[in-house]
């Protein structure tokens, strides 16, 4: 563990849900790649925010009004500075990753109002037919539904990047899928599924070089990994705010301007406006142009908190032992008769999924919980991936820096203890 995470006592009072007994054993909660848990760091900006500054932003000229806006704002700003974005990148909120990757795979094959006004005229969708997107076999709905979708509509073709049988994602695979015609190519930066964590850099790289948007899905990524926008061949990049310690209900979407700018509005209404007529209507710049409606303000200050804190424990340390612990679950497990880890060999990952011969992977987290352990089990929304490298539904532990090398034990008794029950 790094020498800045707090452990023991310390990790109890900096997260205060995790001080709980559940089936009488202290908690081992290691189900973050759904729901991280918020530090009081995350907690007291929040309730500062709503104890003290509380009101909406951009619509008033009083003083808490304008405390909001700012505090909104300066949350924004941080978030960029966290994500490595520079003068060339915007943030958009939203609501996290799912409506991040609805917005721009909608925003890119729906025809829209010019953002200028004009009666009458639509703006064509940028997506037309014969175009081609490329996502990758590895991807949660998420990153897949959407697109689909947006292929029906636009009459454009949707291509599947496939992995190996160990469920390995390679630059090589993708390379014959991109042609002139790819207009995106959408990856995740980990599956939730699986804990593949495929070379996105490179891969991003390819599908830029081949005249592709690229879009990033970093939401298993940002609580540990953080890639850095500015250094990545990326044009679009979402994540969540309760995977990476800070507040659900809010994400964002952060990428260069011109990308964000060819997205179609979809939450039409107040703030996204410049001028509005009985008839027509101006849009605002971004990042207004994308966020109509009364944003989830706090939310925005809990997220800019969970970065803050992220940074302050230190990414590097973080991401070292949530990894090593990834690798004490994925041995000690596969070393059990009939269980078989996927993406055995991935580094760079929080996620340890897992099948085991003849036994449903719900019997199993039942009997987990019932001796403290909170796992997930089933399709993790990735369904296609899981038919495709696991046949089937899974169990997953999955790591944050609250986690310990004795949960992991904990862990790995449980799942010999339910083998051994239910088999
Ligand atoms: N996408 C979340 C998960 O992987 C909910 O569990």
């Amino acid at each position: 563990m790094g020498d800045r995470l707090p452990s023991g006592d310390a990790m109890t009072s900096a997260f205060p849900v995790l001080a709980q007994q559940v089936g009488g054993r202290p908690l081992a909660y290691l189900d973050n790649a759904a729901t991280t848990q918020m530090p009081l760091q995350v907690l007291d900006a929040m309730r500062r925010f709503d104890t003290h500054d509380r009101a909406n932003i951009h619509r008033g000229v009083h003083t808490l009004s304008q405390r909001a806006t700012d505090a909104h704002e300066a949350a924004r700003a941080r978030l960029k500075a966290f994500v490595g974005a520079d003068e060339r990148h915007e943030l958009v909120f939203t609501s996290g990753t799912t409506e991040s990757l609805n917005l721009v795979a909608q925003g890119l094959s729906l025809p829209g109002m010019p953002s200028g006004g004009g009666e009458g005229a639509l703006q064509p969708a940028w997506l037309r037919p014969g175009d081609e997107i490329v996502v990758s076999a590895l991807e949660h709905h998420a990153n897949l539904v959407p697109w689909q979708l947006a292929t029906r509509r636009s009459g454009a073709r949707l291509r599947v990047v496939q992995p190996d049988a160990e469920g390995r994602l390679a630059p090589e695979a993708l390379a014959p899928l991109l042609t002139p015609r790819t207009r995106v190519f959408a990856l995740t930066a980990c599956a939730n599924g699986s804990g593949e964590r495929p070379p996105y850099e490179a891969m991003l790289a390819m599908a830029r070089d081949a005249g592709a948007l690229t879009v990033l899905d970093a939401a298993q990524a940002m609580a540990h990994e953080v890639p850095a926008l500015a250094s990545l061949a990326c044009d679009l990049m979402a994540f969540s705010g309760h995977k990476m310690y800070g507040p659900m209900g809010i994400g964002a979407l952060v990428g260069r301007r011109d990308a964000l700018d060819r997205l179609v509005p979809l939450r039409l209404g107040g703030d996204m406006v410049e001028w509005v007529s009985q008839t027509d209507a101006g849009f605002a710049e971004l990042p207004q142009r994308l966020e109509g409606g009364t944003p989830n303000v706090c939310g925005a200050i809990g997220l800019a908190a969970a970065a803050q804190f992220i940074d302050g424990v230190g990414r590097d340390a973080i991401a070292a032992h949530v990894e090593a612990l990834r690798e004490h679950a994925a041995a000690a497990l596969s070393a059990l008769p009939g269980v078989r880890v996927l993406a055995r060999h991935a580094h760079g990952s929080a996620i340890v999924s897992f099948v085991v011969d003849d036994v449903h992977p719900h019997d199993i987290g039942t009997v987990l919980d019932g001796r403290g352990i909170a796992v997930r089990t089933g399709w993790h929304c990735a369904q296609p991936l899981l038919e495709r490298v696991a046949h089937g539904p899974t169990t997953r532990a999955s790591f944050a820096l609250y986690n310990t090398h004795d949960e992991v034990e904990r862990l790995v008794e449980g799942v010999a203890a339910a083998v051994e029950m239910l088999r």
